[in-house]
């Protein structure tokens, strides 16, 4: 089990009758409604589902930052590893769509950064990051500016960023949602290899369903908002994956139509 999962309940996360609503009186959004599920320590689970359904509400719930800032009031439990969320817990790691990268730090620099606000002394921080570097493919390109790496290349140094802080938990808001179909294979499958190696508990969030097939051990599905879980997939493929290799595997394709159909249905109010 990795470091810090020890919880009363064994689980990583549990989110129990999750209401989550914007704003007050007759303007107020309900986005979430009464979800409920938890994530056993080291896996993989997705959540998918129509824009506006409230999945990234539930990943910045996990991360502690739904406060009085964003206006958002949840009701329900929220636990990562048997705690209550809170902000800058550094048992969670979070990565977004959008590399940001500050433009004038390396790869170097910004794949340590995160290790930095941390306060992780300053060899292991630069160990700890060129190791990650060289595992996601950017070896020859650790003294490199962002605005000399291509879009595919920033969220490698993005994905070696939030592996080095180290945090059992990753939260992964569409990380792979702005990139070519190809370089989404292929990163992918680094995260795959990344994953197998340090048994990270991950929520995962994405629109592209086969993307959500190949990484997870389970697909849940939500409802156009106000978001409620409509199905709990569980993705039995065999470990270890290749993305590549899954492509021509007819469970696969199984799954993946099943999956669209749980979707569709929960798009019809
Ligand atoms: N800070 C906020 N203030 C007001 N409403 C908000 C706020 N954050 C989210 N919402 C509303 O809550 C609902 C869920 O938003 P959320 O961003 O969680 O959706 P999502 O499932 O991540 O969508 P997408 O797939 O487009 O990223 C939306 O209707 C959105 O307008
Ligand atoms: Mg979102």
């Amino acid at each position: 089990m990795p470091r810090g999962e020890e919880t009363g309940t064994g689980l990583a996360i549990e989110i129990a009758d999750l209401v989550v609503r914007f704003g007050s009186g007759a303007s107020a959004v309900l986005a979430v409604d009464h979800a409920s599920f938890s994530v056993a320590p080291g896996s993989f689970v997705s959540l998918v589902g129509p824009s506006g359904c409230g999945k990234t509400t539930i990943l910045n719930l996990l991360a502690g930052l739904l406060d009085a800032a964003s206006q958002g009031s949840p009701a329900g439990r929220a636990s990562v590893l048997g705690k209550p969320p809170r902000p800058g817990n550094p048992d969670i790691a979070y990565m977004l769509a959008r590399d940001s990268l500050l433009p004038w730090r390396t790869a170097l620099g910004n794949a340590a950064y995160g290790m930095e606000v941390r306060n992780v002394p300053a060899a292991e921080r630069e160990a700890r990051a060129k190791g990650l570097l060289e595992r996601v493919g950017l070896g020859g390109f650790m003294d490199k500016y962002p605005k000399a790496l291509s879009h595919g290349m920033r969220q490698r140094c993005a994905l070696a960023r939030t592996f080095a802080l180290d945090s059992p938990v990753l939260l992964m808001d569409e990380p792979f949602g702005a990139l070519d179909a190809q370089t989404k294979l292929q990163l992918e499958d680094v995260l795959i290899d990344l994953c197998a190696a340090t048994a990270k508990t991950v929520v995962f969030v994405t629109h592209d369903l086969a993307e959500a097939v190949a990484l997870s051990d389970r697909v849940i599905v939500m409802s156009a908002r106000p978001g409620r879980i409509v199905a709990d997939v569980a993705i039995d493929l065999p470990q270890p994956r290749s993305v590549r290799a899954l492509q021509s595997d007819p469970r696969f394709h199984s799954l993946y139509s099943r999956l669209w159909t749980l979707l569709e249905q929960g798009m019809t109010p």
